[in-house]
C-alpha cells in the first residue's frame, strides 16, 4: 500500500518533510521516504540561519545530500523557505540595517540560494508567515526595515535566479475564509494583476483533532484562487491529538478521517495538486517539542508501522 504508487498513478504529488538527523543517520527513514512518497520539503535546513550562518558564508552540505538523494529517486522538491521571520541568524537578528544594506543583503541571500539549486526545486515557499491572524503584516524585520515592498521585491529575486521554479507564498490558518486569509488573497491577487511572479498559495493545514474544520470554506477558499489562475498546496499537514479524552483508538480514527477530509477538498480542487505532511512518523515531528506534550500527528507510528491516517489516505488517493 504505498502513497507514492497510487498518487504518481494519479499525477499527483505527495510528500513528507525531511528531518536531516534521521535522514543522515537511519536507512529506514530513506527507505520510507521513497517508497512512500514522490515529493519532499526539507523541514529546517534551508532556513537562513543553516544555509546563511555568516555573512559571508552559505552552507550547502545537507541540503545537497538531501536533494541529490531526492532527484536520484525522481522525486520532486520544494524548497523552504527564502523569507521568513524566524530561524535567522544572530548576524541579522542581533544588528541594525538601513534600509538599502538589507535590501542587498535579502537579494543576495534569496538569488545565492535559488541560483545554487537552479532547476533542481520544483516550487519554492518564498515568502512565509507574512501576515498575523487578524490581517495585517507581521512586524518582522524585513517588513521594519525595508517596508511591505519585501514581499514582492522576493518574488522577483527568485524569478530571476530560476525563472522555471514555481513560486509560493505559504502560511498557516489561512485555509478557511476569515481575515488572514481574505487579507492574503488580496495580496496575491494583487500581486497577480501587476505581473509579480507568483504561482501558488500553500496552506501549512498544522491541525489538531479537537478543532474542527469547515471543509466547504476551504473549497470556497481554494476555489477562489482558481479564478485568478493560482495554485494551491496543502504543505504541512499533521495533526495533533492531545487534549481529548477519547481512547486512543477513537483519537487514531478521528485523525484518519481529519486527513482524508482535508485530502478530499484538495484532490477534488482542480488547481490543487500537492499534499505534504510535515515529517514521516511520529517520533521525529516537531509538535512533542514544541508543546511539551507527547503526542502522534502523522502517517507512520514510532516503529515505521503505517497508522490509520495512511490507511485513509491511502483510500482518498485510490479513488480519485
Ligand atoms: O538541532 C538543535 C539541537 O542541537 C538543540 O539541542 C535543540 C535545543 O532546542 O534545538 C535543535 O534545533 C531545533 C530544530 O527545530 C531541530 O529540531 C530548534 O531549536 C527548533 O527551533 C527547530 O524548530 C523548527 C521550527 O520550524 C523553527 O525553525 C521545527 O523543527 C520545524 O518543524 C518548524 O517548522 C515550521 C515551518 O518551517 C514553517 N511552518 C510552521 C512549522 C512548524 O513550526
Amino acid at each position: 500500500h504505498s502513497l507514492r504508487k497510487v498518487a504518481s498513478a494519479n499525477d499527483f504529488l505527495i510528500g513528507a518533510s525531511v528531518s536531516s538527523i534521521p535522514f543522515l543517520k537511519d536507512e529506514k527513514y530513506r527507505q520510507v521516504l521513497k517508497d512512500e512518497f514522490n515529493l519532499l520539503t526539507i523541514e529546517n535546513d534551508m532556513k537562513f540561519a543553516k544555509i546563511h550562518p555568516q555573512r559571508d558564508t552559505y552552507n550547502f552540505v545537507i541540503p545537497d545530500l538531501i536533494i541529490d538523494f531526492a532527484l536520484e529517486n525522481d522525486m520532486k522538491v520544494r524548497g523552504h523557505t527564502l523569507v521568513w521571520h524566524a530561524t535567522l541568524p544572530d548576524w541579522i537578528k542581533d544588528r541594525k540595517y538601513s534600509k538599502e544594506e538589507l535590501t542587498l543583503i535579502l537579494k543576495d541571500h534569496i538569488q545565492t540560494v535559488v541560483r545554487h539549486y537552479k532547476g533542481k526545486i520544483y516550487a519554492w515557499d518564498v515568502v512565509n508567515e507574512a501576515y498575523n491572524d487578524d490581517g495585517t503584516l507581521r512586524e518582522n524585520i524585513w517588513l521594519q526595515t525595508i517596508g511591505p515592498q519585501y514581499i514582492e521585491l522576493a518574488f522577483k529575486w527568485a524569478h530571476e535566479a530560476d525563472p522555471n521554479a514555481l513560486l509560493f507564498y505559504n502560511d498557516y490558518s489561512n485555509e478557511g475564509i476569515n481575515v488572514k486569509s481574505n487579507a492574503i488573497f488580496e495580496l496575491v491577487r494583487d500581486l497577480k494583476e501587476r505581473g509579480v511572479p507568483i504561482d501558488g498559495v500553500g496552506f501549512q493545514m498544522h491541525s489538531s483533532i479537537t478543532y474542527s474544520k469547515d471543509y466547504k470554506k476551504i473549497k470556497e477558499n481554494f476555489a477562489r484562487y482558481k479564478e485568478i489562475g493560482v495554485e494551491v498546496q496543502v504543505t504541512e499537514m499533521d495533526v495533533k491529538i492531545q487534549h481529548s479524552n477519547e481512547s486512543y483508538k477513537k483519537r487514531l480514527e478521528q485523525q484518519a478521517d481529519m486527513y482524508a477530509k482535508t485530502l478530499n477538498v484538495c484532490l477534488s480542487s482542480s488547481n490543487c495538486n500537492a499534499f505534504i505532511t510535515w515529517g514521516i512518523l511520529d517520533k521525529y515531528s516537531w509538535i512533542p517539542g514544541f508543546t511539551g506534550n507527547k503526542d502522534a500527528p502523522l502517517l507512520f507510528d514510532n516503529e515505521y508501522k503505517p497508522k490509520p491516517s495512511h490507511e485513509s489516505i491511502y483510500n482518498e488517493l485510490r479513488s480519485k
